[in-house]
């Protein structure tokens, strides 16, 4: 059976940048492909590479698996694990680290920005983080890692691994393509609208969270910076601003920009963003709704039960083999 695998990590409350990039579009293939079987994860591990208060990771790590529910994701197709939960993902990533080279990692963008924040030193674990996810992905032999923009130099260095693992030991992996959504993978921030908005950017003006209320969701967008030109089109390289409020619209409505562009023609910024506050409203009220049925029920320990045990079957398989083929330990009988 094919498989499509993809994960998010808890480092700060889910929000729609993270929902219109990868969320809605698991959802969207769990819909489309029912001949695939789907693992998405919790990354908590990845969490911890920079340090995370115990309680507030606790909370985080339950909170983005009541909402990867709430959001539609349906635990009959979906395989929905904790990575912490599944312990051959860390053994299958030292592997790999075995198998990467500092230069490479060391030229990671993601590891340079994060990097230039920390304050107190940098941990080994976010140097190593790219070889973690690698290993996330490659022991599933997954053919499709749908993702956002911002993943795209990860998933490449992980086909790197998994061809370099290939050559060196004879075809272990499947080399898994990324689906990079062609509408909506960078969402930006609302304060700067040049940059990605981020779970961890420090300013909350910066962006909407899914469990946001009505209010805070529409003030977000009435205060979402723009610029003073007035006219809504998108005109992402001189107009980031209005693009973004544009892409935000069309990803949830499906709507085309130039029908979005029509139906605003004549109209000012405090129409269209009015509009869009609602409509994420909207999109966003039958998520809280399921989400506050979830995230205290049993119901929710019982799906993450059912993910681990499935995800554990699988992948203590791939890690026998591959330490197998690298020669590892006794010779399998
Ligand atoms: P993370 O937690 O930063 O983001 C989760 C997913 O959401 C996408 N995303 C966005 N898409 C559009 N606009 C945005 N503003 C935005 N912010 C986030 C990300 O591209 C990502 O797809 N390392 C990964 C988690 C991970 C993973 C994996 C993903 C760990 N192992 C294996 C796939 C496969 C991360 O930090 O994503």
């Amino acid at each position: 059976m094919k498989r499509i695998l993809s994960g998010i990590q808890p480092t700060g409350s889910l929000n729609i940048g993270t929902y219109l990039g990868s969320v809605k579009n698991f959802v969207k293939l769990q819909d489309k492909l029912p001949d695939y079987e789907f693992f998405i994860f919790i990354a908590d591990l990845h969490a911890i590479t920079v340090y995370k208060d115990k309680q507030v990771l606790r909370k985080l790590i339950k909170e983005l698996a009541a909402l990867y529910i709430a959001c539609g994701l349906d635990p009959e197709r979906v395989n929905l694990f904790i990575q912490s939960e599944v312990p051959a993902h860390s053994q299958m990533a030292y592997l790999f680290q075995c198998n990467s080279y500092m230069g490479e990692l060391e030229r990671m963008t993601q590891f340079k920005d994060k990097a230039r924040k920390q304050e107190k030193g940098v941990t080994v674990g976010l140097f190593s983080y790219p070889t973690l996810m690698a290993a996330d992905i490659l022991i599933y032999d997954p053919d499709f890692v749908p993702v956002g923009k911002d993943q795209k130099q990860h998933l490449e260095l992980t086909r790197d691994i998994a061809v370099r693992m290939n050559n060196k030991y004879n075809d272990i992996f499947t080399v898994p393509e990324p689906l990079i959504a062609e509408i909506g993978a960078k969402i930006n921030s609302l304060s700067n609208p040049t940059a990605k908005m981020s779970k961890s950017d420090d300013n909350e003006k910066s962006r909407i969270n899914l469990l946001d209320p009505e209010n805070i969701i529409k003030k977000r967008i009435k205060s979402a910076i723009t610029d003073s030109m007035g006219t809504v089109k998108y005109d992402p390289e001189n107009r980031p601003g209005i693009s973004n409020l544009l892409t935000i619209y069309s990803v949830i409505t499906n709507m085309p920009f130039n029908d979005i562009e029509d139906k605003y023609e004549g109209k000012g910024y405090k129409e269209f963003k009015e509009d869009l506050g609602a409509i994420v409203f909207q999109e966003l009220k039958p998520i809280q709704e399921r989400y506050n049925e979830l995230i205290n029920s049993k119901e929710l320990d019982l799906i993450l039960d059912k993910g681990r045990d499935r995800a554990i079957q699988v992948t203590e398989r791939k890690l026998a083999k591959t330490m197998d083929r690298i020669g590892l330990g006794r010779k399998r009988k």
